[in-house]
């Protein structure tokens, strides 16, 4: 293997960047050249792309965000999208790809292989945590902080005025995010779409903790369980208290990636130059008990991460 490329793909996440640097500098490391693809998939259908040197990844394992920029690629999903991004292959001599996104980006990554026989190797890099065959995505960890950040400040101030607050984070179909920022924050309540959740049930745990003199109360909703909004409508029918509802949003996905972020997108983009160079055809890297491991990308997507349920229930035991 002479000449491989990379792209960023999906949601960006914080580590991008740390992972593109990874895989830029390992692979020169082993005298490979490489080829970075802009805008994900959309980049490597339209010849977005070119080569990648040392310097090129200079001051960027600080950085949100992705230098090469990413997409949501529906083209890409398409035989004919497909065909287009092989041209390319033949053309810019690619014999390896490196893809650095979710569960999406991968599928279309395996369908590239099936039907052009390219090795290809994904890196889990999405806020959301939702990738099996991993314990840790690239970006959880920033995201999960930065929602933490912004509980403490609205605990301030739920606190002054002896308010309810809903706080939606990210996750349109997992938990991940909710959980551990509703732990990590002392939330009362975490609304995830993995598990059921009963509005009585919560409004009673508020009243209760309010009789006894809590001074605040801090619901976290996944955006996948149901929106903030609908929430805070719903508990102030019900307690006649004030509800306030802050949609953090797309500030979870920006930001200066954590140092655990960091390094694990450098582990992840190494190993992934790493598996390639073996000769993995359809294969992505993740992290098992700490160690880096690899997954076949069809195993990976056929299975669903699951939450971790004790973790959700000790966070209702800290709760009350
Ligand atoms: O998959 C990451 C994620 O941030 C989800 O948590 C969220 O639902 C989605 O992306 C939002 O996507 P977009 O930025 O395309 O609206």
């Amino acid at each position: 293997m002479q000449r491989i490329a990379l792209l960023t793909s999906g949601g960006d996440a914080p580590g991008m960047n740390a992972c593109i640097r990874a895989v830029v500098r390992k692979a020169i490391y082993h005298g490979l050249e490489v080829i970075g693809i802009k805008r994900g998939f959309n980049g490597f259908m339209e010849a977005d792309m070119g080569p990648m040197k040392l310097g090129s990844v200079a001051d960027i394992v600080q950085r949100g965000g992705t230098i090469l920029r990413t997409a949501r690629s529906d083209q890409f999903l398409t035989s004919e999208g497909r065909a287009k991004a092989y041209e390319n292959v033949k053309r810019f001599g690619i014999q390896g790809l490196i893809v650095i996104g979710g569960d999406g980006s991968f599928r279309g990554a395996r369908s590239f292989n099936r039907e052009y026989n390219l090795p290809v190797v994904g890196v889990p890099a999405t806020i959301d945590n939702d990738i099996p065959g991993t314990e840790q995505t690239i970006g959880f960890d920033t995201a999960v902080n930065t929602a933490v950040e912004a509980i403490n400040k609205i605990r301030d101030t739920a606190t002054s005025h002896e308010r309810a607050f809903i706080v939606e984070v990210m996750g349109r179909q997992s938990g991940f995010i909710a959980l551990a920022a509703g732990l990590a924050g002392g939330a009362e309540s975490i609304l995830i779409p993995e598990r059921p959740f009963n509005y009585d049930e919560i409004c009673e745990k508020l009243l209760q903790g309010f009789r006894r003199g809590k001074l605040h109360s801090i619901i976290v909703v996944a955006e996948g369980a149901s929106g903030g909004l609908e929430v805070g409508r719903k508990i102030k029918e019900r307690t006649g208290f004030d509800t306030k509802v802050t949609i953090l949003g797309h500030l979870q996905r920006g930001g200066s990636p954590s140092a655990a972020d960091r390094i694990l997108a450098s582990r992840l983009g190494a190993g992934a130059v790493d598996l390639l160079i073996k000769g993995a055809t359809k294969m992505m890297v993740g992290v098992v008990s700490g160690d880096i491991a690899s997954i076949n990308l069809d195993d990976a997507l056929a299975q669903t991460r699951s939450i971790d349920l004790e973790m959700y229930s000790l966070a209702g035991i800290l709760s009350f």
